[in-house]
Parts: C-alpha cells; sequence; structure tokens
C-alpha cells in the first residue's frame, strides 16, 4: 500500500481483532448421520470445471414453467444473465407446489413480542389463501402489474412475508424498508424506486413498546413528494385486526386499511404470472461507498435457485424442520433466509416481532422450547447480548438445536465457544456463514455434515464459489498464505444481483473496476466480484473475515455508510465538518464516533451534541446513533485538506496515532486525545 493512500485511509480490518487460527470442533454423528450433504462429492460436482453446469443442480429444486435454453449467458460482463429462457414463479415455488404434500404443515409460526399474545401458526393452505387475497388487492385495488415496484416499509409480522409473496406472485418488484429506519430513510428508497405505492403497518412491539409506525409514512410521503416522487396509495396493516393503534390520522383517498379492504378480495384467486428467470425478484438497499443507498436488483431465476439450493445444503433444512432466523425480513439475511429459501424447501419459520432480550435474556429459549425450533439461525451481536445477560440460561431450557448459523460480522472464538456450549449444548452444528445483501446467498461456510468448524473463521467458499484474495496492487495471494488481503469471487454465481437499480455503470464502479485489467474483455474470468472485505486464507482453506475495507460500518451486522451518517450531520446548523469512524464494541462489534468540527462563531456544547445524535436518528434510524459525539477544535488534516480518519480512528479506539508528523496541524491531535 502506498505511504499517502495508507495515511488517508481507515478500514475496519485496519483496526479488527486478529485472532489465531483456532482448533478445529468436529460435527456429531448423530447430526452427519441426517444431513442433506454428507459426503464431499458435492466439491467434485461443482468444481470449477464443470462450471456454469453444476448449477443446473440449483435450478432443479425448482418448479420451471417452462425450463432454460442456457444455463448463463456471460457474452456481457459483469452483467450476467442464469437459466436463461426459463420461466418460472418465486411464489409458486414457495407456496403453491407444496399444497399437494404439506398443505396442512406449518408455514410460519409467528411470535408477537409480548409474552401473553399468543403464537400464530399458519398452514401452507392458509399462507396460499392470504397471498392469493393480498395479490387480488394488489392488481385490482392497486393496479400494479408485473415490473412494477412498490415499497414496503414493514415490521416483523407475518403480513409482511405475505405481501412480499403476493408481490413475486404478480411479478411485482418489492423494495422491502427496514422497519427501524425512519420516514425519511423510506423516502429516499420510495423515490429511487419510484414507487407508487407504499405498504406498512400501524404500529408494531419493541422492547415493550407499542410502537406507532403509521407516522412515519406520513413523513416518508412528504418527504418523497418534495423529492417529485408522489405516493398514491398507502395500504396499513392492522398489528391488531379491526383496532387502529396509531395516534396519527388516516388521510382520505390516500391511506386505506388493508383489514378493510381486503374483505373484497376475499377468496380470490390469482394465477401466478409465468415470469423470465432473469426478470426481478425484489430489490434490497444497502449502503455503499457514496452517500446514497443503492438498490441490489435480484432476479427470480437465479436468486431463487441459489438460497434454495444454499438452504438445503447448509442451512440443512428439510421440511420436517422448525427453523428460526432472528433477523429482521428488512434485510437481506431475511430475505433469502428467513422466507425465500425455507418456504421454497416447505420448511417451518418462525418470524419473531421483537427484541431477542425481551423481556429478558431467557426469551429466545422459551421460544425455541414450546416451538421445538431445531435450527436456530442468528448474529454475533445477538449472541454477545445474550451471553452478556443471560450466560447461563440456555441450559435452563429444554429445547435442542441440531444446527445453529451466525452471520452478519465476524464472531470472536470465545462467543463462538459459548455459543457452541451453551446454547448448542455441544450437539449442534455451526455454520459461520460470509455473504453480503448483494451476492444474494451465502459464499464462504462450512458445509455442516461434512467439514470441521472452526471458531472465527467462516470456513471455505460455498460450492462452485471460487474466492481469490488480491493484494493492494491486484496480485494475488498464494491459496492458504495467511496474509490479509481483499477478498473476490472469481466467478459469477446465480444469487449475484443483477445490478444497481438504474445504475449499471456504478455496479460496475463498486464491484468490478478494481480488479479489472480489460473493461473490454468479454470473459468473466477477467471480472472478478470485489466484495469490500478484508480476509487471510489459512493453509486449510478456511476464510476469516476481517471486516470492510471500504466506508461501511457494520453495526451489529447493520451497514452504515459513513457518508450518509456525515451528510446527516452536515444538517446540523452549527457544524462545518464531521468525520465518522468505526469504534470497537463489546456487544455490537462496531460503533460510529462522529467528530465535528464547527463553524466559526459557535461554541461546544451538550445541546449540539444531542442534534446531531438527533440528526443521524431522524435521517436514518436509531441504529445510526452514535456511540459518541466528539466536538473538535479542528479535524486533523493531511497538506491536502483531507481528513485524516485513520487518526481519529486511533484516537476513538484508544490506540497508538502513528506517525502524525506529516500533518498539516499535527498539534490538534494532542488536542482531540485530552477529551478522551
Ligand atoms: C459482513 C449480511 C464476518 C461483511 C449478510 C460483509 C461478515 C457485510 C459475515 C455484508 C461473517 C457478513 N463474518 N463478516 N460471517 N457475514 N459479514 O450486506 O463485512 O448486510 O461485507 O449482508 O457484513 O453485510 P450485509
Amino acid at each position: 500500500m502506498d505511504k499517502k493512500k495508507s495515511e488517508e485511509e481507515v478500514s475496519e480490518s485496519q483496526i479488527a481483532v486478529h485472532w489465531k487460527e483456532e482448533d478445529y470442533f468436529k460435527p456429531v454423528p448423530e447430526f452427519t448421520a441426517q444431513a442433506n450433504v454428507r459426503d464431499d462429492k458435492i466439491f467434485e460436482r461443482f468444481d470449477i470445471k464443470n462450471f456454469p453446469d453444476c448449477y443446473k443442480e440449483y435450478a432443479d429444486m425448482l418448479d420451471w414453467y417452462k425450463s432454460y435454453d442456457r444455463i448463463l449467458d456471460s457474452s456481457n460482463p459483469p452483467f450476467y444473465k442464469w437459466y436463461v429462457g426459463g420461466k418460472l414463479n418465486a411464489c409458486y415455488n414457495c407456496v403453491d407446489r407444496h399444497l399437494p404434500k404439506y398443505k396442512n404443515k406449518t408455514a410460519l409460526h409467528f411470535v408477537p413480542e409480548p409474552e401473553d399474545e399468543p403464537i400464530q401458526h399458519m398452514t401452507f393452505q392458509e399462507l396460499y389463501v392470504k397471498v392469493n387475497e393480498f395479490a387480488a388487492l394488489l392488481r385490482d385495488f392497486c393496479g400494479l402489474k408485473a415490473g412494477d415496484t412498490v415499497t414496503l416499509h414493514m415490521p416483523m409480522i407475518p403480513e409482511l412475508p405475505i405481501v412480499m409473496l403476493a408481490c413475486a406472485r404478480l411479478g411485482v418488484i418489492h423494495s422491502q424498508v427496514f422497519s427501524g429506519f425512519s420516514g425519511k430513510a423510506c423516502a429516499d428508497r420510495v423515490v429511487d424506486a419510484r414507487s407508487k405505492v407504499l405498504i406498512t403497518a400501524d404500529a408494531y412491539y419493541r422492547g415493550g413498546t407499542l410502537i406507532d409506525h403509521k407516522e412515519k409514512a406520513d413523513i416518508a410521503y412528504d418527504e418523497a413528494l418534495k423529492e417529485g416522487q408522489k405516493i398514491e396509495k398507502i395500504l396499513i396493516w392492522e398489528r391488531y385486526p379491526g383496532k387502529y393503534s396509531a395516534k396519527t390520522p388516516l388521510v382520505e383517498g390516500r391511506d386505506f386499511i388493508v383489514n378493510d379492504i381486503i374483505k373484497n378480495y376475499y377468496h380470490r384467486t390469482v394465477e401466478p404470472e409465468q415470469l423470465p428467470a432473469d426478470g426481478t425478484l425484489f430489490l434490497m438497499y444497502t449502503s455503499g461507498t457514496t452517500g446514497k443507498p443503492k438498490g441490489a436488483q435480484h432476479s427470480i431465476g437465479g436468486y431463487l435457485a441459489y438460497v434454495t439450493g444454499t438452504s438445503k445444503y447448509i442451512q440443512d433444512l428439510k421440511p420436517e424442520d422448525v427453523y428460526w432466523c432472528m433477523a429482521d425480513i428488512g434485510w437481506i439475511t431475511g430475505h433469502s433466509y428467513i422466507v425465500y429459501g425455507p418456504l421454497a424447501l416447505a420448511a417451518s419459520t418462525v418470524i419473531y416481532e421483537g427484541v431477542p432480550t425481551y423481556p429478558d435474556a431467557a426469551r429466545p429459549w422459551r421460544v425455541a422450547e414450546e416451538l421445538a425450533v431445531n435450527i436456530f439461525h442468528t448474529s454475533p451481536t445477538a449472541i454477545r447480548a445474550l451471553r452478556r445477560v443471560g450466560p447461563d440460561l440456555p441450559q435452563k431450557y429444554n429445547f435442542k438445536f441440531k444446527h445453529m448459523t451466525t452471520v452478519g460480522e465476524p464472531i470472536e472464538p470465545e462467543v463462538w465457544r459459548w455459543y457452541y456450549n451453551s446454547v448448542g449444548k455441544k450437539e449442534a452444528s455451526i455454520v459461520d456463514t460470509w455473504w453480503q445483501t448483494e451476492t444474494g446467498g451465502f459464499l464462504c461456510s462450512t458445509i455442516p455434515g461434512i467439514h470441521n468448524m472452526k471458531p472465527g473463521s467462516a470456513g471455505p467458499a460455498a460450492p462452485g464459489i471460487y474466492p481469490v484474495i488480491f493484494d493492494e496492487e491486484g496480485n494475488p495471494l498464494p491459496k492458504g498464505s495467511g496474509k490479509a488481503g481483499n477478498i473476490c469471487i472469481r466467478n459469477p454465481w446465480p444469487g449475484r444481483m443483477l445490478t444497481i437499480w438504474g445504475d449499471d455503470e456504478r455496479f460496475v464502479r463498486q464491484y468490478y473496476q478494481r480488479y479489472n485489467k480489460d473493461p473490454k474483455s468479454k470473459n468473466w474470468e477477467d471480472w472478478p466480484y470485489f466484495a469490500g472485505d478484508g480476509a487471510v486464507e489459512a493453509p486449510d482453506g478456511y476464510y476469516r473475515i476481517l471486516g470492510r475495507i471500504d466506508d461501511v460500518i457494520n453495526v451489529a451486522g447493520h451497514r452504515l455508510g459513513t457518508k450518509e451518517l456525515e451528510s446527516a450531520a452536515l444538517m446540523v446548523v452549527e457544524i462545518g465538518e464531521a468525520a465518522v469512524v468505526p469504534v470497537a464494541d463489546p456487544i455490537k462489534g462496531k460503533v460510529p464516533h462522529i467528530f465535528v468540527s464547527l463553524k466559526p462563531g459557535y461554541e461546544a456544547n451538550a445541546e449540539i451534541e444531542k442534534k446531531v445524535t438527533n440528526a443521524l436518528a431522524n435521517e436514518i434510524g436509531p441504529i445510526a446513533k452514535p456511540g459518541k459525539v466528539w466536538i473538535v477544535p479542528d479535524m486533523p488534516k493531511t497538506r491536502s485538506g483531507k481528513i485524516m480518519r485513520r487518526v481519529l480512528s486511533a484516537i476513538a479506539n484508544k490506540q497508538d496515532v502513528g506517525d502524525i508528523t506529516t500533518l498539516a496541524n499535527p498539534q490538534v491531535v494532542e488536542e482531540i486525545q485530552k477529551m478522551s
């Protein structure tokens, strides 16, 4: 890395904890005896010499109206088309096709946050009925058709997957925005997706409070209008059907209570649309290196095949499993591994409304006991929180997981071991799955029935995925070198997003430009996918992910762009400059600290700190609240005027600031250090 660059860049991997390689844990025979994948012939089938035909295996797990003519069209890299010429419907694959065998089996278990409300169970037949009725409403009341977009801002209630599947049935592209995001953040996504319909809920429980969610829809409407996008209809699901739980009034002709109008569509069925495999299933907005969140545009055929295949082989899902992924459907994990993957395999999937530690840290274990959950999936942040508050609680409950997943951030080996020993009771296999919003499904993970587990390492590449780690100059590091570099994927795979919604150029720039040597090349081998993560490959071929190397901070497994946070802070009148850095946190992995300098004439005070915090919460959502606001006399800068985030990061993380003699204003560093 050249010196100048290293001075200006701060990256999570630079400040990541570097733990040593751990010993293996072996999956228990009870697990391997029943596993979907029990021998490593799978890696022969998915060998690169069988690429791309190996991906027929995943497509064969789906039902097609029309079989595809070609597995992969890679004639225009990095824009790929999978299963070209094939026609299918994602909703049909997740619901209708299971009816002959499983219509009376539970598809969804809904666990309300208040513990005195009963768990609701919905069979595949009931899901089928509800999805059809809502699809009829979308088509006939909203006039939506294949290719239109619709924005969802829905909490974790069973109506969320119903809405998604109803959209998929019609070919309407859904864009679900995490319910914890603010009305403004929702508006930005409405505008970018050009949605005319917003689907939301009146209220939901979080941490013991019934939150008024409809008020965010009013803000989203106003803010979207300011940016030229008129939302014509707002559809509102009631948390308690028949009782409107929000304080905000309904706007005549714009706001509609779904639970009322759905009555006009009772008993209606809608034929699933026969859609092209490379059509769009949904958009999932995520933070990137520049300010504006981008819509990862996922396909119908490639995405569904990939999440179904990985759910079967890595989640080890079977129809008889009760599977609980505690993520939020507002993130990609929820789309791929709460809704589409599990339902495509006819598993029973659990939807939990609230926070894992409400009302206490034994809640997940009581739910697991009551529903006989046997596969569990959550994030290191949740595991850390449960471990800290209730380390001995899992053993007090009578549940037994055969398999557990961790996702979203690196997991510390100590925390992994607690997950294994206490939650898994030394019987469950664990998979540490590394992947991204953009990738649709898992990229690296052990296969639970064949590989040993290694705490702190995601594991080898998933079948059909060929990673390479490059150094800064673009030289591939030798396999198993144990050296840190930038992880890329050499080959295309079906789960990868089609593009960034409306911005092909940004798609190429962000994910492919870095290591592409010939922009005119029509050979996919010249287009490694740049993931934006630092990683190390150990001699055994296991990958350890170190964290983001770009301007993205991973807070409790949620991606936030530093630029998004900084521009929100700059909306406070007193603020002249802002810089955000990730700071290590024992529970959340990372939290953002924000450094601000004031415009001339203003004095630092607690009021300004509060304003900055509120600006971040209003513009983005409570997850963006900074761990600390530092009002500094000036930012440490290079002679060319760039803010030295590396120095700020070192101060906030209580580390050595290194050589600062080349700064334009080295004296300010000491002043800032005194503030910590
Ligand atoms: C990080 C979440 C370490 C990584 C599915 C990636 C991980 C970003 C892991 C994507 C893991 C995800 N170990 N780090 N097992 N899984 N990450 O788009 O930095 O919300 O780039 O997708 O999370 O976050 P995203």
